[in-house]
């Protein structure tokens, strides 16, 4: 997969692609992630990617001109399964979205700022917008770095355990059972003892359980 992204401030978006899981599924060659500084695609002096916004009203908009010369610019390189915008006003995302969008081959992420894009960036050259959440962040990056990482874990080859993504929190609408390690006893706490017993399918279907149990208590939403 290749993702690339386009935005005003690379150095927020380095460090989560220099760490743990994301630098090694780059190290190996299962993804590459480009960052494209929105500021080396503008004429304008101060290197200006923004202005006021038409009818007035505060805060600045992100001009079309630099975002299109951008995109432009990769979609003649190759072509792209989708366009992203990280928006507050996009589809909130989840582990269904992850998964679908785990399949790609090339995407590019813009990410807004201010108050967000000319909408003609929207209507011409996205294909998909994304929201991490119901809070206003200021700016897209931290959204993208979230949504970077969620997709990546999620290619084959990335996470050493291959089972491990499948058995995560969500994966099948449930949040995932309580899990210890050693040791057994810890100041008087222990650990269920089913979990010592060797029996697999018996703490197979005690993870199950407990699997519902706690998404009833915690979220009942995702059962219904
Ligand atoms: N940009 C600002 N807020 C955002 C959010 N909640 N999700 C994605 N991008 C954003």
């Amino acid at each position: 997969m290749r993702i690339d992204i386009i935005t005003v401030l690379p150095e927020l978006l380095k460090s989560p692609f220099e760490a743990s899981i994301l630098k090694r599924a780059i190290e190996k060659g299962i993804v590459e992630v480009h960052m494209h500084n929105l500021r080396d695609y503008t004429n304008l002096s101060y290197n200006q990617i923004d202005d006021y916004q038409f009818g007035g009203g505060a805060g600045m908009v992100m001009m079309i001109e630099p975002i299109d010369k951008c995109i432009s610019a990769l979609k003649e390189q190759r072509d792209y399964d989708e366009v992203i915008y990280m928006t507050p006003d996009g589809a909130t995302l989840n582990q269904k979205i992850a998964n679908s969008m785990s399949l790609l081959e090339n995407v590019i992420i813009l990410c807004g700022h201010y108050k967000g894009v000319d909408q003609r960036v929207r209507d011409a050259f996205i294909t998909k917008e994304i929201s991490i959440g119901d809070y206003v962040l200021s700016g897209g990056e931290l959204g993208a770095a979230v949504l970077c990482d969620t997709i990546i874990r999620l290619i084959p080859g990335v996470l050493s355990n291959e089972t491990s993504a499948l058995t995560d929190t969500f994966q099948d609408d449930l949040l995932a059972p309580p899990v210890y390690t050693r040791p057994a006893e810890y100041k008087g706490m222990k650990v269920p003892e089913i979990l010592l017993s060797g029996n697999f399918p018996k703490i197979e279907k005690w993870r199950e359980d407990k699997a519902y149990e706690r998404t009833e208590k915690l979220r009942p939403d995702l059962l219904k």
